[in-house]
């Protein structure tokens, strides 16, 4: 059901667990404070928003991150020149695509991000779609006992999970980069199960791209939980494929959310611009 929350602003979930449309905002033109605490509630509620028929240049799209905090600059990802807040995701046949996994953006810091605003520049001819899954619809179905041997427990994230060598050192240059976020970013343990520090809901915080193991459990083990929660993770019913348009941007809470561009679009090129939000070091409150 449609509802109307500011004069000019209008949401539709597009099912239960996760997603939202948000119309009448345009985004270029700035946020009052109103339609930004209306954005967050929003995006507390539904996990991840779409905006449609937007128009924002680099500049306007780090104004528009830049009001739910300070931006992060990626070790690693190309950005656009002059504005490092934004990451440029320019995939064709000469770079493929590296995001066609499940994963919550940069888990490898110690405070991880609190969200990302990604507009989409050049889409192909078809395909290409991103999905997000709800950690917290995830964690809501797993069974009591599964939850109780959950709870409490830490895993680690390691950067060079998503961004190995052999795909982004390949030239002394590169090499350079890679050195350094090497360096700058060592692996780092987060909870297994978040507690979200607005809505104090719980979550599953552990995502293919960058968790390497749970280390209370025996390697085995942690192999065998760790690959029952990323299958479990994007069952379709905790999760929504959007289907991109020129002007679409998408905002989503980094939290307790994963995401996972499809990529089926090759040889053509897609082109995205992402911003990300920063946020707080992740724990655990048993409920
Ligand atoms: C990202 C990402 C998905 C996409 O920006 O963090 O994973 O569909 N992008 O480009
Ligand atoms: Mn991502």
């Amino acid at each position: 059901m449609t509802h109307t929350v500011t004069p000019s602003m209008t949401i539709e979930p597009l099912n239960p667990a996760i997603g939202a449309r948000v119309s009448g905002l345009q985004l270029k033109d700035g946020l009052s404070d109103a339609q930004r605490d209306a954005v967050l509630a929003a995006l507390l509620r539904h996990h991840v928003l779409f905006f449609e028929g937007q128009d924002l240049s680099p500049a306007s799209q780090r104004a528009v991150a830049a009001r739910f905090g300070p931006l992060h600059i990626h070790p690693i990802y190309p950005h656009v020149a002059d504005v490092p807040e934004i990451i440029i995701l320019d995939t064709s046949l000469d770079n493929p695509p590296d995001n066609d996994n499940w994963h919550t953006d940069v888990t490898f810091l110690a405070e991880p991000a609190m969200g990302a605003l990604l507009a989409a520049k050049q889409l192909p001819p078809s395909g290409g779609d991103t999905l997000w899954a709800s950690g917290v619809a995830a964690w809501n179905a797993l069974s009591d006992p599964w939850k109780r041997m959950l709870a409490g427990l830490h895993a680690e994230h390691d950067i060079l999970k998503s961004f190995p060598a052999w795909r982004f050192a390949r030239t002394p240059e590169e090499k350079l980069r890679w050195d350094k976020a090497r360096a700058d970013h060592p692996p780092r343990l987060h909870p297994v199960v978040r507690t979200h520090p607005v809505s104090g809901h719980q979550g599953l915080f552990v995502n293919d791209g960058f968790t390497t193991r749970i280390v209370e459990l025996h390697p085995s083990e942690s192999d065998a939980v760790l690959k029952q929660l990323f299958a479990h993770v994007s069952k379709p019913e905790f999760t929504v494929r959007w289907r991109w348009k020129l002007g679409d941007v998408a905002f989503w809470d980094n939290r307790l959310t994963q995401h996972y561009a499809t990529s089926d679009y090759l040889p053509a090129r897609r082109v995205m611009h992402r911003a990300t939000v920063m946020g707080d070091a992740p724990f655990f409150r048993p409920a």
